[in-house]
């Protein structure tokens, strides 16, 4: 029976009463989606505290963040906890993403919860990118330049849309205008809209995923049907990753600052312009293929993929082993080609030898 306490907290509402005793193993999510979470709302706070400081013009943005970093109490720990979680979350989403996929756990019911988390995925990146430029410093400045311009290779309506993300025909103080208030309006504001859509799917789907053989049989120690509370055993289990994750976004944060270079030059290009590490695989594929293969053909016929197999039933074995080898290579192609581009290219991008 609900005791008046639990009646009246809206956040145990969130999770259900009772869950499997299966769904509780720690293999079963790795505790991915449950960091992810955490981490947006790392960034939220970290981002609203900064945003009282910041400054979102071409004149005083780089000065308002050397004010956080050097002078602001606590400003640059939380500027640094902004930052590595942002890049981390990156690599945190994509392992949740590839643990549901190895789990299967994106048909029938929860295919509509895969595709939102596409979506969350997508902000995750703009969210990322939009900040990128923020710091107005060269390697913002420059990253962001190389990194819209490739928009520029769409055919027909590229340079179009090029001028309308940048605001003009260059990077400006439009850019940062535009960059800010996705970045601190629009993009926070989707993200907690589909993140709460996200949830509710696990929920409507009637929890996760579980495989025939984790559902236990019948005569197994603990069956199916085992159910425990959420209180304590599931909250006690998320509050030890919660823990985990924030220990290790704190070292980082404390140890290592986020980098600041000098203030942005549009006139001085320096010698080696590198798109931000998440879009390098890009920037790397362009050296190699015709631009609108990358630009156009080849996010279309991902995107595609990755929206519908989900919809190949799961007794079509030939289907089923196709989509896991499409997968797997697409993930190792886009792996391989971010590492090439991060440690095998040098000045002019050039392949230099990284050891
Ligand atoms: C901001 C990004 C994201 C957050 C905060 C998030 C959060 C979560 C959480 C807390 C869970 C339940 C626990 C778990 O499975 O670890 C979950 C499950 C799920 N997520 Fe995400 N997720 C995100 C992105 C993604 C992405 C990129 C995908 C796939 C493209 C995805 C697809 C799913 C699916 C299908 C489930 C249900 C899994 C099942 O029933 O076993 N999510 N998500
Ligand atoms: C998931 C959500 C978010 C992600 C992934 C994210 C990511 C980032 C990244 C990577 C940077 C660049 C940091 C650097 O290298 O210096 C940045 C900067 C910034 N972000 Fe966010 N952010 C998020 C949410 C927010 C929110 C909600 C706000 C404010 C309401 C915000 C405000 C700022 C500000 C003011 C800066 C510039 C300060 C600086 O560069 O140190 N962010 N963000």
């Amino acid at each position: 029976m609900k005791t008046v306490k639990q009646k009246r907290n809206l956040f145990l509402h969130v999770r259900p009463r009772m869950v499997p005793a299966k769904a509780l193993r720690f293999r079963l999510t790795w505790g991915l989606g449950g960091a992810a979470t955490l981490m947006v709302l790392v960034q939220l706070v970290t981002g609203i505290l900064l945003n009282f400081i910041y400054e979102p013009s071409t004149l005083a943005a780089y000065g308002s963040v050397q004010h956080i970093h050097y002078d602001i109490l606590f400003g640059r720990l939380f500027r640094n906890l902004h930052h590595w979680t942002g890049h981390a979350l990156i690599v945190i989403v994509f392992l949740h993403m590839l643990r549901v996929f190895l789990s299967s756990a994106y048909r029938g019911p929860r295919h509509l919860n895969w595709i939102i988390g596409l979506g969350l995925g997508f902000l995750i990146l703009l969210a990322n990118f939009s900040g990128y430029l923020l710091p107005w410093d060269q390697r913002a400045y420059w990253a962001v330049t190389i990194a819209t311009s490739i928009l520029e290779y769409l055919p027909g309506f590229g340079t179009v849309l090029l001028e309308i993300v940048r605001g003009g025909s260059d990077v400006g103080s439009a850019t940062l205008r535009i960059f800010h208030t996705l970045h601190s309006g629009v993009l926070p504001f989707l993200l907690l809209f589909l993140m709460t859509w996200h949830f509710w799917k696990i929920r409507r789907a009637g929890g996760l995923f579980l495989q025939e053989t984790e559902k236990g049989a019948p005569d197994s120690p603990t069956p199916s049907t085992t159910r425990l509370a959420a209180r304590p055993h599931l909250f006690v289990r998320e509050k030890a990753v919660a823990a985990v994750v924030m220990a290790a976004l704190l070292y980082p944060a404390i140890f290592f600052n986020a980098p600041l270079g000098a203030l942005a030059n549009p006139g001085m290009t320096p010698e080696t312009v590198k798109a931000p590490w998440y879009f390098i695989g890009l920037q790397e594929l362009l050296i190699h293929v015709n631009p609108v293969v990358v630009v156009l053909v080849l996010p279309l016929l991902t995107a595609f993929f990755l929206l519908f197999f989900p919809l190949v039933k799961e007794d079509n074995i030939l289907g089923n082993r196709l989509v896991r080898l499409l997968f797997i290579g697409l993930v190792a192609g886009f792996a391989l080609l971010t590492i090439i581009g991060l440690s095998f290219r040098g000045p002019a991008m050039q392949l230099v030898w990284p050891f």
